[in-house]
């Protein structure tokens, strides 16, 4: 599909593998280039395979995390990092209790907070006190949501505390026992947090997201599907894989 409307550089992979391939290549040359690199990352089945490829690399001796920095997007309300569905547990499962990235500098919103007001505040103090995130690696929600950004959410939010809509619940639900289980709030960077990023690679695969990709494609920019903010910013990558 020829690119219609706007910035973003979109680059078709041939397989999950790929798009996760090249992700990962996004991500291996910028902590090549700098040491201390601040890492934006991701839950979700999407980014899964990049994470793999950088343990991998890290495993290979190709690179190391020692100097790097990381601030995950979001978390849900009311679970404790060691809930298997926690977006905490999620990271370490996949990424951090594999390389060597170290524990003081790996940020997750804490999402069963007393203060969680204050919580979501001082995050994007923290982000803003580690000199800003580097490369912010998204995926993106069936009706558009990025991090936890539901559809109507203002654009120039920064993290803050959200209502899940039924749809993210639902499409979640795999994670959790019943569709009970599913907190109904979540901490999330807000679209002002993610636009600061300095570049964003956002991963698109699978039949579930056609509509995503199309509308995302599309150009529109409106607060009804929170990706499309991704249009006003400079340095937008997507990989995606399995849409058409
Ligand atoms: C969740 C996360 C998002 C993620 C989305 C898509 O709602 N908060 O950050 O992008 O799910 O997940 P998946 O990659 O599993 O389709």
């Amino acid at each position: 599909m020829a690119s219609v409307n706007t910035n973003m550089k979109w680059i078709e992979a041939a397989s999950y593998e790929e798009m996760s391939k090249m992700g990962a290549a996004i991500f291996k040359e910028q902590l090549k280039q700098v040491k201390t690199s601040v890492f934006g990352m991701a839950t979700g089945s999407t980014p899964e395979g990049l994470y793999k490829e950088l343990v991998k690399a890290y495993e290979a001796g190709e690179l190391s995390f020692a100097e790097a920095k990381s601030f995950n997007l979001d978390e849900y309300i009311g679970i404790t990092p060691e809930n298997k569905a926690s977006y905490h547990y999620f990271m370490d499962e996949n990424l951090f209790a594999h390389i060597d990235m170290k524990r003081e500098n790996i940020h997750v919103p804490a999402g069963s907070s007393e203060d969680i007001e204050k919580t979501a505040t001082d995050y994007d103090a923290a982000i803003a006190t580690a000199g800003g995130i580097d490369i912010q690696l998204l995926g993106i929600g069936v009706n558009g949501h990025i991090g936890f950004n539901e559809p109507g959410t203002a654009f120039e939010l920064g993290t803050n505390v959200v209502e899940l809509t039924q749809s993210t619940r639902e499409a979640n639900q795999i994670y959790f026992d019943s569709i009970d289980d599913v907190p109904t709030h979540a901490i999330t960077m807000g679209i002002q947090t993610i636009m600061n990023a300095k570049k964003v690679v956002l991963l698109i695969s699978g039949a579930s997201k056609q509509e995503a990709y199309e509308r995302l494609h599309s150009g529109e920019i409106t607060t009804d599907f929170p990706a499309s903010a991704l249009h006003n910013h400079k340095d937008v990558t997507v990989i995606y894989t399995g849409v058409k």
